[in-house]
């Protein structure tokens, strides 16, 4: 069973779902009252869950102007690809893509091909002189525009729209969600990022942080739960700095500006209002930043059963100078005392993790450090990567990145073994323990089993039997892997 695996080629996307989505399409009906405008459009994701998220929201805006989606980019009239500059490797995907997206111009000289998300932010015009067969360039923020730089570009021009916002969440825009497996759902709850995390392009992608009027997020829940969904993951770069204010001025300012007298909804109040509303839906969340994660939302998570019990926090690196040059704002003691506050107030809560190797100026001693403090949290799950620096970044700015690349991958290597004996420790430890999962999918080993995970994000086997899928059942876990706890549903 592959997938839950700690593996480098895990995209941030399985952080929060397991399967290797990367490229998956997607399709979504035209709503009924909309007459066919008679083309069709075709959309490819990559990256993480908010491109996976945003997807959704293009295909909404699509269908309510009358195009139909496909899931076969060769009948489209537009092809889209939404895109990631996370890493080096990331944008090389995308331009291989491309590159087998020339037959689509032989076929039909008149198809139009739009690269859509990050890469597009990063590059803007220079993507189109690039990539000539590039018709539409559109940042994040700029998906509603889209039927109009479709017109453009049909017209023969090039149509770019990069600009970023500072208040654009799509709130309105209720994202139909036709291709998933109608039981887990992602919800975005922030855009952007504020934060300067040295090695990181995504400030400049995605832009200032905003958050979504609660009212706007607890509706999509309860919708989601009315068309039978069972699951939810809350959804931003750093769920931690959520916070609504009716008041404009007050929503604006960045978090270590807010006074204790701007009275804010912040985001263990968000928790706690969708849990309450929305109390038979099982509630996940992703992504959280040590330097923000207050007891507040821990005691939230304790206080509510319907909050899974599983923390995704990324470390990025163990020593606390490393941590300095990557501008996270923490060190290795503050991480380790939020670890000590999970471990108090959720005991039974178990954490994953990012890990970034080789970042510059990184020493040997600094990379033990990261083991070190591997050994110390045992993760159940890391995503794990070696560092590739993005241009225009801090770090890009400000560092040589001076860790030779076999260096780099010695480390990782050493990270990923390290991670994959704690996984394995960590889900024998679990062998004879019962836990309740919620069932997601028939195992793609073994059609005569199905999938579900844990409350603690654990992926768990067992045979089919008469249950189906979005069944919550109990389980007794018989016998494990480093990646998969094999259970028998009792
Ligand atoms: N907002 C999330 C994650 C964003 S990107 C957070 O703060 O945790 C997902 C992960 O990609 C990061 O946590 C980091 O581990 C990794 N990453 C980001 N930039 C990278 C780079 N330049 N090289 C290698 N890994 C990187
Ligand atoms: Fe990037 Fe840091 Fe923001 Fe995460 S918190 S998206 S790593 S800048
Ligand atoms: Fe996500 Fe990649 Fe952009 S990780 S925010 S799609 S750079």
């Amino acid at each position: 069973m592959e997938l839950y695996k700690n593996d480098l080629a895990f995209e941030w996307a399985n952080k929060t779902h397991d399967e290797n989505r990367q490229g998956e399409s997607l399709v979504k009906d035209r709503p009924l009252h909309i007459p066919s405008n008679g083309k069709k459009f075709y959309i490819e994701s990559y990256g993480c869950a908010m491109n996976f998220s945003d997807s959704e929201i293009v295909a909404s805006v699509l269908t309510e102007q009358g195009y139909d989606s496909t899931k076969n980019f060769e009948e489209a009239d537009i092809v889209f690809i939404n895109t990631c500059s996370i890493r080096d490797k990331a944008e090389q995907t995308v331009r291989n893509r491309l590159d087998n997206l020339k037959v689509i111009k032989k076929r039909n000289p008149g198809a139009l091909i739009g690269v859509l998300g990050c890469m597009a932010e990063r590059l803007k015009e220079k993507l189109v002189e690039e990539e000539k067969l590039v018709d539409i360039v559109a940042g994040p923020d700029a998906y509603r525009t889209l039927p109009a730089l479709i017109e453009e570009a049909s017209g023969g021009q090039k149509a770019v729209n990069v600009l970023l916002s500072r208040d654009e969440t799509y709130g309105d825009i209720s994202p139909v969600r036709l291709s998933s497996n109608g039981i887990t759902a992602f919800v975005s709850i922030t855009r952007g990022c504020d934060n300067m995390c040295a090695f990181c392009v995504v400030p400049y992608t995605r832009g200032r942080e905003r958050s979504r009027h609660p009212d706007s997020i607890v509706q999509e829940v309860k919708d989601l739960a009315s068309r039978g969904f069972k699951e939810i993951t809350l959804l931003g770069q750093n769920v931690d700095s959520y916070r609504w204010s009716e008041d404009e001025t007050i929503r604006g300012k960045k978090l270590i500006e807010l006074k204790d007298t701007d009275h804010v909804f912040n985001f263990a109040n968000l928790l706690e209002r969708v849990a309450q509303e929305v109390p038979q839906m099982r509630i996940r969340y992703s992504t959280s930043h040590p330097k923000d994660m207050m007891d507040d939302v821990l005691h939230i998570m304790a206080k509510y059963d319907n909050i899974c019990k599983y923390i995704h926090l990324p470390v990025q690196s163990g020593s606390s100078s490393c941590l300095e040059r990557m501008n996270r704002t923490y060190d290795r003691a503050w991480y380790l005392d939020r670890i000590a506050a999970i471990r108090r107030i959720v005991p039974e809560a178990t954490i994953s993790t990012d890990i970034i190797a080789g970042f510059c100026g990184e020493t040997e001693e600094e990379h033990q450090e990261t083991l070190s403090l591997m050994k110390e949290v045992k993760f159940i799950l890391s995503y794990m990567y070696y560092y590739s620096e993005r241009p225009g970044t801090l770090a890009a700015k400000k560092y040589t990145d001076d860790v030779p690349l076999e260096i780099k991958k010695k480390r990782l290597q050493e990270i990923v073994d390290l991670q994959r004996k704690h996984a394995h420790e960590s889900n024998i430890e679990d062998v004879g323990k019962y836990f309740e999962v919620l069932i997601e999918g028939v195992s793609k080993k073994n059609e005569q089993q199905l999938f579900g995970r844990t409350s603690q994000s654990k992926v768990c086997v067992f045979d089919k039997g008469t249950h189906q899928l979005g069944d919550l059942v109990r389980v007794k876990v018989t016998s494990c892997t480093s990646g998969t706890l094999i259970a028998e549903v009792i």
